[in-house]
């Protein structure tokens, strides 16, 4: 089957089968093509939770899939390649985060989204990029312990000075591998362009930005913006979906470095594999897990909201 013929298979097959598509703006654009949504993980987890489809079909990252899950626990969840997952969503062990609460029962563990469904049952509340800063501010406790990543957290730390937040020492292999220097010449090389940052970059690039937001913010941030030129520092799909979107306007990618390759490992037949059952994984939980992980969701949506 040539590329327009199984998207077009993939489209009949999802309204047959009832399947809701949601793929992550890293994923590759024939994927996204045939998506019902796009987005950054946050928009990803309001759509999984408000589909009236009875399944949802996740192209991303495992922590993705379960996070659909753990929001519609009465639909099917499918991740659409089983072997995709987030380097630093693996990084922490659930003892170590039973370990910190017993030594400082007076602090809020607040979990980026990027974590394990198991890691989220003994965390008190999850963070997207672009909810981070929102939720931080409106827990009450000053204590937060803010995990796994440093970067993204000492972002929240900056933006939220009333805040005392201590830091676990993971971060995002890919993001957090860019290195200042690297800034610096995108920006001698292109110095009418805006630089705009995810926060899993280190502090000093952040420092340097214009602009700092999950995938979907640079991307909304770009669109809306009148400059015509941008360094983009975040997975390189973003760069490319921007100029087709945007083909009056230049950009340039931060690093060529700057690839996830668990996000790209998701192909369109993988897609058509997982609708028809002959790939992918579905997602289940015990009802311990179910339960207690998703208070940790539920709180995000609900401060976030
Ligand atoms: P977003 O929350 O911006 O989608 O980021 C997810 C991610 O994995 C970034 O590396
Ligand atoms: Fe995980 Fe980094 Fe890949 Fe995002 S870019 S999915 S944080 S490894």
């Amino acid at each position: 089957m040539d590329l327009k013929t199984l998207q077009s298979e993939i489209i009949r097959l999802k309204e047959e089968k009832d399947f809701c598509i949601l793929a992550h703006s890293y994923v590759s654009e024939a994927i996204k093509e045939i998506a019902d949504f796009t987005g950054d993980s946050y928009v990803l987890s309001v759509k999984a939770k408000g589909t009236d489809k009875k399944n949802i079909l996740m192209c991303g990252v495992r922590f993705m899939a379960e996070t659909a899950k753990l929001l519609s626990p009465d639909k099917r969840v499918f991740l659409s390649r089983k072997e995709a997952g987030c380097p630093m969503a693996e990084q922490m062990k659930k003892a170590e985060v039973e370990a910190f609460r017993r030594e400082n029962p007076d602090y809020t563990v607040v979990a980026y989204i990027n974590t394990t469904a198991e890691l989220k049952t003994v965390c008190d509340v999850c963070v997207t990029s672009s909810s981070a800063v929102k939720i931080v501010n409106k827990i009450e406790n000053k204590n937060i312990y803010f995990i796994p990543d440093p970067n993204l957290g000492s972002y929240v730390a900056k933006c939220c000075p009333d805040k005392n937040i201590k830091l676990f020492n993971g971060g995002c292999p890919i993001h957090g591998k860019i290195r200042v220097e690297e800034a610096r010449e995108a920006k001698r090389n292109h110095p009418d362009a805006l630089l705009l940052v995810h926060p899993e970059c280190i502090k000093e690039i952040t420092e340097m930005a214009d602009y700092v937001g999950s995938t979907a913010g640079i991307i909304d941030y770009a669109k809306k913006s009148d400059a015509k030129e941008f360094i983009i520092g975040t997975e390189n799909s973003i760069a490319e979906e921007l100029k087709y979107a945007c083909p009056e306007k230049h950009f340039y990618e931060l690093s060529k470095e700057l690839i996830c390759p668990d996000m790209k490992l998701t192909t369109l037949p993988d897609v058509y594999n997982c609708i028809t059952g002959q790939g992918g994984e579905e997602i289940l939980f015990d009802g311990d897990t179910s339960e207690k992980a998703r208070k940790c969701i539920d709180e995000m949506i609900r401060l976030g909201g």
